[in-house]
């Protein structure tokens, strides 16, 4: 070992001290530049990750004990000092300091400055680049599962609205043109299934983002005894990694969470679009509680929708997120690149935004009012029926594409005049009062009894699968 001089051990003192005590200073002389700094710092977003970081380097000592890196004194040391960084972070007393890079710079430099000896030894064998990968990844593993939860939440207010509504009916649509007329249920929990593959989705990501990286070090691993299998167990992860250069480098787990919710928040946009043409005074079909609506700053009348409206354009912030953290990632060579440190902001606000539009639709979708009349009176219009009379003749035998033919035919004759299509129908050689029935308000709808179809029994059906699937979940996420 090389014995370093006493002029030289001073220099390199003095070098510290003029680089702000940052935790790299030895290799640097001077500090680093003010505009570096600001572009460089990350203190000011991942400290949200703080109770992560702290968990992390607690499981990280207690392994660097039982390998006998650290004694059982130091150990108690360090997890003391942790104990105290922890809750001047929690009740908002920790003050950073000027070298604070990011919260696990913070972390060490206070552990370090309440333990001087003992704290010198907690970065043992780590990097920040595993670390940094092990907070995130146990911060996005807590929140998926909160925001899970969340969405069963929504599914739960939406399944009630369908279980209260009971046989009411409205038209449904495909081109936003009236087609076939529905139960209200059943249109209500075509969106808790897509709900349902989101929570889905947002599971087996959680499965992916719950692997340890700690222990991979800077990119390659420790000549150093770590035990990465023991920080793994501690940290109540279910694996650990394969590949150390994998382990700092990979964050398809923040990309793949960005979809999930880009693709929950596209659903919750569409419900969002629903409820904006429902309110609508030309189709009338909700009314909005005051406490989810808003009004205009001029015009009296107004009660603007716009929980729904931003349910809308949030999705749009949502996928800027994913596409613009793809891009990151793109062109990155093994292993870590400052580039990353780009995951947390989009990562976060994606999860903030996603958390807030699914309360406040939520909220929204409970309070509001149905006007199941105003939807009966547009689905019970004649020409809704037409499919179930084309149906009506193929029950009497005849090819579908005639069928088609002959009701078309009559929808047209209505349109130029020449009579109601329910008095058209009731004349028809083919149809008769029986098919005409088929106008009758409430009839085409209850004729639809197929699997996962429309009609009030299928949707009782429909409605017990929902309840057993949606149990099924709110018990895994407990
Ligand atoms: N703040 C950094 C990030 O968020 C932590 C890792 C820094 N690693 C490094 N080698 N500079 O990515």
């Amino acid at each position: 070992m090389i014995e370093r001089s006493e002029t030289e051990t001073t220099r390199s003192e003095e070098r510290a001290k003029a680089s702000g005590g940052v935790l790299w200073a030895g290799r640097f002389d001077g500090g680093p530049a003010e505009a570096l700094q600001q572009l460089n710092d990350s203190l000011p977003f991942d400290r949200r990750m703080f109770a992560q970081d702290i968990e992390g380097s607690r499981a990280h000592v207690k392994m660097l004990t039982e390998v006998g890196i650290l004694t059982a004194d130091e150990q108690s040391q360090i997890l003391a000092a942790l104990d105290q960084v922890e809750d001047e972070m929690a009740s908002g007393r920790f003050e950073p300091a000027p070298g604070d890079e990011d919260i696990h710079t913070a972390v060490e430099r206070r552990v370090t400055e309440i333990a001087p000896e003992a704290g010198g030894k907690i970065h043992t064998g780590r990097s920040r680049n595993d670390q940094v990968a092990t907070d995130l990844r146990l911060w996005t593993k807590r929140e998926l599962h909160e925001l899970a939860q969340l969405v069963v939440q929504f599914q739960a207010t939406l399944l009630a609205r369908a279980e209260e509504v009971g046989d009411a009916y409205l038209p449904a649509y495909t081109h936003l043109q009236q087609a076939q007329p529905v139960t209200l249920a059943h249109h209500l929990l075509a969106h808790c299934w897509a709900l349902a593959r989101d929570v889905d989705r947002l599971l087996q990501t959680i499965e992916r983002v719950d692997v340890s990286p700690l222990g991979a070090g800077a990119l390659a691993g420790s000549s150093l005894p770590l035990d990465p299998v023991r920080t793994a167990e501690l940290l109540g992860f279910g694996g650990v990694f394969n590949n150390s250069l994998d382990a700092v480098s990979d964050r398809d787990f923040v990309a793949e969470a960005l979809f999930d919710l880009s693709l929950l928040g596209v659903h919750l946009s569409r419900i969002g679009e629903e409820l904006i043409l429902w309110s609508t005074t030309e189709f009338g079909f909700v009314s909005l509680d005051d406490a989810f609506s808003t009004g205009s700053s001029m015009m009296p009348q107004k009660k603007n929708p716009d929980i729904a409206e931003l349910a809308r354009g949030k999705a749009g912030r949502l996928i800027g997120h994913l596409t613009g953290f793809l891009a990151t990632l793109k062109g990155l060579p093994l292993t870590y690149n400052k580039d990353l440190q780009e995951d947390k902001e989009p990562l976060f606000d994606s999860c903030d935004t996603v958390r807030l539009t699914l309360l406040a639709l939520d909220g929204m979708v409970s309070t509001l009012v149905f006007n199941t009349e105003a939807m009966a009176a547009q689905a019970d219009n004649p020409f809704a029926a037409a499919t179930d009379l084309a149906e009506f003749l193929v029950r009497k035998g005849m090819p579908f594409r005639s069928a088609h033919h002959v009701v078309g035919s009559l929808v047209r004759a209505a349109l130029a005049g020449a009579g109601s299509l329910p008095e058209l129908v009731a004349a028809h050689q083919d149809l008769g009062p029986e098919a005409a029935a088929l106008m009758l308000p409430g009839a085409s709808m209850a004729n639809r009894t197929t699997w996962g179809s429309g009609g009030p029994v299928a949707t009782a059906n429909e409605l017990e699968r929902f309840r057993t699937a949606h149990a099924s979940v709110v018990a895994s996420l407990r």
